[in-house]
Formats: structure tokens, C-alpha cells, sequence
């Protein structure tokens, strides 16, 4: 009999790391029954929808369209909708993925019906208890019965904390995967079209995005940022497709700077438009952690705005730097003058953790 296995979905890092191991999945039906879950946490079409399309990924089985709220009205919406698909389905396993409320959600619903619970990406820690996610990670890996990670220090994170060795599997960094396929699928012709379409030169430009609230939900703080960024755009264009979050509080300003060409602010763009700039980015500048991940995988220079990073891989052996207000400046110039730090991929980052994922899974079921 196929394992039934729900793929919880909720935020758009998420949708990246579900599509892999549905197609996976779905390649081996006798093994496998999969069913998609989106909780509908993000809703807009750039920050959800248009995902799925350039991921291959069918319409989910379910969409619990909790949308936005505080943290305890999301998270609990998610709950009590997700419980009931719970009771209908009465899955064999629910597998989660990353750090986002939605992750939190489904494991603690899961589990509190018996439901045994995956967590794909555990382990990571920023050791930062006002981050949001930093809960949701430590709530989700105390929960979960298997454990896949992403990078070693998540194995020793998780031994630290008491999880047993033989619930925890290295098996990469599943983002990698969605990765290594759009890379495939985008030519030459579509990346001309691009940067056609954007007025940008390859390696010539740099791309920014920044959603995390300890930078952008301060008005003050933003506007800091982008000052910084119009003051940067008369060095090098400047290119930054602005998160709903974000929007907010720039909607919220009345400054010339939004009126510079060279600093370019739009709508969240569609992966496959993303991950063509970020190729060809003279350096990303940063608070997201797949970006810090992805930009490591293509050993483009990455500067990321935060104190900590739960990703520290992305530092030690990536392309990835941590950076301050204070030293953004001289930090970014650095780059831009050609002094950067060339990284390598870290170990299992090779579009195969999907696949290793599953066979975890198949010996699990035995
Ligand atoms: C969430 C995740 C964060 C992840 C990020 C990626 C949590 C706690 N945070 O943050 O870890 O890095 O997603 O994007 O789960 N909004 C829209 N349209 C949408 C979605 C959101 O307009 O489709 C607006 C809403 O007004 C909402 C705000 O953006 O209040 C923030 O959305 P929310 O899902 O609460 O958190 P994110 O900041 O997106």
C-alpha cells in the first residue's frame, strides 16, 4: 500500500522546497501517495500562484486560504483548518518544511492527532529568540519523528538539543534542488528577454531584497535602507522587487528617491525571472535565508542585513557575509571594486535531496 504523505505549503520559501519531493513522489505512486497542502499564508498571485506554475507543480489538493493575521491568528487558523483535513485524510505521515508559521501549524496539529511528522530543512538555528522562525524551527524539530537536514551544523544543533541520532538524516539542501532544475530550464533567450525587459547588464547591478520585520517593519530603519540604496544606485543600478511586507512601509514615504531610475523598486518577481538576476547579480544584497543559500549555490556575492543567519554554511564555506548598517557601506564597495570572497557548495547541495529524502522515507515505511 502507497504511504499517504501530505506536503504542507504555506509561504512562498516553502514552495521551492515541496516541488522537488512531489515530483519525486509522484515519479514512484506505487511507493508514495502525495497530497498538497497549501495553507494559503501567502495569497497574492507574484507571491504564490505563479510559483507553482514555473515549478511544475499541479493546483494543491487543498488551499485552507488562512491569509494574513497576527502570529497566534495565522497560526491558529492554519490549525483548525488543517485538522479537519487531517480527520478526513487520515494521512500515514505530514511532512513540513522550513521555518514559517505554516510549518509550526501543521506539525503541532499533526501531532497532536497522532500523525507522524517529517521536517524537512531541521536543525538550522540563528540562536536569535526574537526571530519568529527561530520558534517556529525549535517547536517544530522538538515535535518531529524524522529529521532531515540540510547542512552538518543542523545534525549538531539537533544532538545538542537531546533529539535522538537515529531520527536525524543528512540528506542536503532540498531549496538546491528547485535550483538545479529552473537553471536547466532557462536559456540563454529567456535570460536576454530579462535583462531586456529590466534595461540591466549582465554583472553590472545589484539585486536586493529585504522582508525580515527587525528591518523593514521600523519605519524608521527602512528609510535608513532606502537611502542607503539611492545613494548606492548612483554607483551601480540597483534592482529590488519589494515584499508585500516591505511595500508598506515605502508606500508610506513621500521621497525622491522613489522617483530615481536607478533604484528600481517592483513587485515580487516569479522564480524563474528571480533566479536569472541573482545568476548574473554583481552582488545580492539581503535578509532572506534561501537567498543566502541560493547565491552560495551560484558563488555570487552575497552581503546579508541581519546580525545572525541560521544558515552559518553560507559564511564558512559560501559566498555569504553578514553586514551591519554601519559597515554596509564600506562592505558593499569593497565587492563592487572586485574584492570578493569566492565560496564552494557545501557537501549534498546537488539537486539529489529529494531523491534521498525518499528513500529515507521508503525504509521508513518497512
Ligand atoms: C513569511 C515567513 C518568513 C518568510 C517569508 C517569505 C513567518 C513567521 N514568516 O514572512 O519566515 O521568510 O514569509 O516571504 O511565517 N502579504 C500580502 N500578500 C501575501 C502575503 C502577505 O500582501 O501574499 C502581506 C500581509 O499584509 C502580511 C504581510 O505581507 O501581513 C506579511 O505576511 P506574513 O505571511 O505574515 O509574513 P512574511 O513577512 O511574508
Amino acid at each position: 500500500m502507497a504511504i499517504k504523505v501530505i506536503l504542507v505549503a504555506g509561504a512562498r520559501p516553502n514552495f521551492m522546497k515541496i516541488a522537488p519531493l512531489w515530483s519525486e513522489m509522484i515519479g514512484h505512486s506505487n511507493d508514495f501517495e502525495p497530497i498538497i497542502l497549501h495553507t494559503g499564508q501567502h495569497y497574492d498571485y507574484e507571491m504564490s500562484k505563479v510559483f507553482f506554475e514555473d515549478l511544475d507543480l499541479p493546483e494543491p489538493h487543498y488551499f485552507l486560504g488562512v491569509g494574513s493575521g497576527t502570529h497566534a491568528e495565522q497560526t491558529g487558523k492554519i490549525m483548525m483548518e488543517f485538522e479537519r483535513v487531517i480527520q478526513n485524510e487520515n494521512p500515514d505521515l505530514v511532512v513540513v518544511f522550513g521555518d514559517v508559521n505554516s510549518t509550526l501549524a501543521c506539525s503541532v496539529t499533526a501531532k497532536k492527532l497522532f500523525v507522524p511528522v517529517a521536517h524537512v530543512e531541521a536543525g538550522l538555528r540563528s540562536f536569535d529568540m526574537s526571530m519568529p522562525e527561530e520558534i517556529n524551527r525549535k517547536v517544530t524539530d522538538a515535535i518531529s519523528d524524522i529529521l532531515f537536514t540540510p547542512s552538518q551544523d543542523g545534525d549538531e544543533n539537533l544532538l545538542r538539543e537531546g533529539v535522538e541520532r537515529k531520527r536525524i538524516h543528512f540528506v542536503g539542501n532540498i531549496m538546491i534542488d528547485s535550483l538545479v532544475s529552473i537553471l536547466e530550464r532557462i536559456d540563454q533567450a529567456y535570460e536576454d528577454k530579462v535583462f531586456q525587459r529590466y534595461g540591466l547588464q549582465r554583472n553590472s547591478y545589484v539585486l536586493v531584497t529585504l522582508h525580515r520585520p527587525s528591518n523593514v517593519d521600523d519605519q524608521g530603519n527602512l528609510y535608513k535602507i532606502m537611502n542607503f540604496l539611492n545613494t548606492l544606485s548612483f554607483k551601480m543600478p540597483v534592482i529590488f522587487p519589494v515584499h508585500p511586507r516591505t511595500k508598506k512601509g515605502i508606500n508610506g514615504f513621500d521621497q525622491p528617491f522613489l522617483r530615481n531610475e536607478a533604484l528600481r523598486t517592483l513587485e515580487p518577481l516569479r522564480y524563474k525571472e528571480f533566479i536569472s538576476l541573482e545568476k548574473y547579480a554583481k552582488l545580492v544584497l539581503t535578509d532572506s535565508g534561501g537567498i543566502q543559500e541560493e547565491t552560495t549555490y551560484l558563488n555570487v556575492p552575497c552581503l546579508t542585513l541581519r546580525p545572525n543567519t541560521e544558515r552559518p554554511i553560507t559564511i564558512t564555506q559560501g559566498s555569504n557575509d553578514l553586514v551591519s548598517m554601519e559597515d554596509l557601506m564600506e562592505k558593499v564597495e569593497l565587492i563592487l571594486l572586485g574584492n570578493r570572497k569566492k565560496g564552494e557548495r557545501p557537501e549534498l547541495w546537488d539537486g539529489r535531496t529529494a531523491w534521498r529524502i525518499e528513500n529515507v522515507l521508503k525504509k521508513w515505511s518497512l
